[in-house]
């Protein structure tokens, strides 16, 4: 049985196939496109992995999608009769709602020819979120929770799963939102672009939280869990806030009222530079979320007295109050997957149905993010042999080394000289993180290579980490927790005696946002920071991602532009060594 779930005119839109109750492929829309967080009806990434399986349209059994216009349809309706909502802001979530409802038209649109038989079905949002976490978790039995910033009405949802159901015990509706909040104040800190709350996050680490108590005007907390945003600062539930889903990159426009400049003082523009203020209101940005965070997890940790938590939605990116998670509640067990956003509802949306229509348990756990294109090595060879005039001009040149252990040592004297190394491996990662297969790797010794990462390809904001991705067996000698954190989603502090030997990978407050690499799950990568371990004592390497402000690359051909565009030293694409002469 397959099931195709999709994520569509929404932010990062997206794809995934699930078989006989097992994730086969997924894939974000943007990748194809080359447009971040591109958002719209996801007809690549269905088309890969209707190919990677082989299969026609005709032989999906189910398709799941991960919003249902039904949804909240009272409050909904309540909150219209109220006339706060402006008739614009009623008009675009009309439209956004027949886009979605003409699925099975467009499905059939992109696949002429072939016979939709699949029956549709539709997912509340944050089900779905819930869904993609604790149905792929190792979990039997958890609470599970959805931070978000909106999906069909509401914004923050949680419960108890066990077994096949989960069972919603509270939400947080609209215009209430952690995400909005976070949204907003990225906006006013002069990052406009959707999904740039994580700059916010990075620069929060710079400044000391003295505006929290204008943060806690914002927002203000209940016994219960739950929270209220203070709507004089807000302008989303009134105006017509133009998320468009429709195409293109997401656009959001300003989600913050005038007052709140009488607040805070004016609003940063994107060009101006970064000062104390602005760092300090990051970090009660960050501080203020964490309050709500925590406060709302420990609510519902005492209420359900578990110890496991499935984490989902927009705000589970936030991976450093996710680190704090084990210090702030007695949660000691917490999954999120890779995709923990709404690209992540996808694979929610599939599980929730399978969860709903399986003859018998199957057990599946998402232990790696790798389930997106591969391309062998022949078709690299000829991309190669096609493209060595171009090379040859750019005084490139490259050789195969097909034994594992002498392509790792090649690329370890690489690193090892302070070179910046591509390194394309095997299946594409699924979420937003690059996890050793479309990512760019340094030596974490080196204290300039912000800089130089900067200067050769990446020319991002220089208050921003690079992350560290560390054996699993060596985390508990190199950080101050023993943790699995496969997909980068937790931040958590440098023991502060190892800070000084790996800098380039220590963000100013002495923490470090890891990937743990499992021998089983990546097994080159794992062998190339092993060997490095052998050679330096360290078993770690920088790990960024493969793209220079776009998308992670997808394909050779795009990994292969990157490199001869920037100033990058190498690039491995599977067995084949690119280099410059
Ligand atoms: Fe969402």
């Amino acid at each position: 049985m397959y099931i195709l779930g999709v994520n569509s005119f929404h932010g990062d839109s997206s794809a995934c196939l699930v078989k006989d109750g097992r994730l086969v492929a997924a894939a974000e829309e943007e990748r194809f496109r080359r447009l971040k967080h591109w958002a719209g009806f996801p007809a690549e990434a269905i088309r890969y992995c209707l190919t990677s399986e082989k299969i026609g349209l005709g032989a999906v059994t189910h398709v799941a999608v991960n919003s249902d216009g039904l949804a909240g349809f009272w409050p909904k309706l309540r909150y219209v009769i109220s006339g706060v909502a402006g008739l614009p802001l009623l008009v675009e979530k009309i439209k956004i709602r027949q886009r979605r409802q003409g699925l099975r038209e467009r499905l059939q649109n992109t696949f002429p020819g072939e016979e939709l038989r699949a029956k549709i079905h539709r997912v509340e949002h944050h089900l779905a979120h819930m869904a993609s976490s604790f149905y792929v978790s190792p979990f039997d039995e958890a609470v599970t929770v959805s931070v978000d910033g909106f999906g069909d009405f509401t914004s923050t949802c949680w419960g108890i799963a066990n077994g096949r159901h989960i069972h919603i015990d509270g939400r947080v509706r609209f215009p209430h939102s952690l995400g909005v909040f976070y949204q907003a104040m990225t906006q006013y800190l002069g990052f406009p672009h959707y999904g740039d709350e994580y700059k916010v996050m990075g620069l929060a680490s710079y400044g000391k939280p003295t505006y929290l108590d204008h943060m806690r005007e914002l927002i203000s907390l209940n016994g219960d869990g739950t929270f209220l945003l203070n709507l004089r600062y807000f302008r989303h539930q009134t105006h017509e806030i133009g998320y468009q889903w429709v195409d293109q990159e997401p656009r959001v426009s300003r989600l913050y009222s005038e007052e709140l400049t009488s607040l805070l003082g004016p609003a940063r523009r994107e060009k101006d530079a970064i000062g104390g203020r602005h760092e300090a209101i990051a970090s009660s940005v960050q501080a203020a979320y964490e309050e709500a965070f925590f406060n709302l997890l420990n609510c519902v940790q005492s209420k359900y007295a578990l110890r496991r938590l499935a984490l989902a939605g927009g705000c589970a990116m936030n991976s450093v109050a996710n680190g704090k998670i084990k210090s702030k509640t007695q949660f000691q067990d917490i999954y999120v997957q890779s995709a923990a956003g709404d690209a992540g509802g996808a694979i929610g949306a599939a599980f929730a149905v399978w969860h709903r229509v399986k003859e018998k348990d199957v057990p599946f756990v998402m232990d790696h993010a790798y389930w997106g294109p591969v391309f062998s090595d022949e078709y690299i060879n000829e991309l190669l042999e096609q493209g060595n005039n171009r090379l040859s001009a750019e005084r490139c040149g490259f050789e195969i080394i097909e034994c594992e252990d002498r392509l790792c040592h090649r690329v370890l004297e690489s690193i090892l000289e302070g070179k910046v190394v591509g390194w394309f491996q095997g299946r594409m990662e699924w979420g937003p993180r690059a996890l050793g297969n479309r990512s760019i790797l340094c030596d974490p010794r080196r204290s300039d290579i912000k800089e130089l990462l900067n200067k050769k390809i990446k020319r991002r904001e220089s208050f921003r980490p690079f992350a560290p991705s560390i054996v699993r067996e060596a985390v508990k000698d190199w950080f101050e927790v023993d943790d699995d954190v496969p997909f980068m989603m937790k931040v958590y502090p440098v023991r502060a005696e190892k800070r000084a030997q790996i800098p380039a990978v220590t963000h100013v407050d002495g923490s470090g946002r890891l990937q743990t690499v499992d021998k089983h799950t990546n097994p080159r990568f794992y062998r190339l920071i092993e060997l490095f371990a052998v050679k330096t004592g360290i078993p770690i390497l920088l790990n960024t991602s493969f793209n220079e402000n776009e998308p992670i690359v997808c394909t050779p051909e795009e990994a292969l532009d990157c490199f001869l565009r920037t100033k990058m030293d190498m690039l491995v694409l599977g067995n084949h060594v690119v280099f410059r002469t």
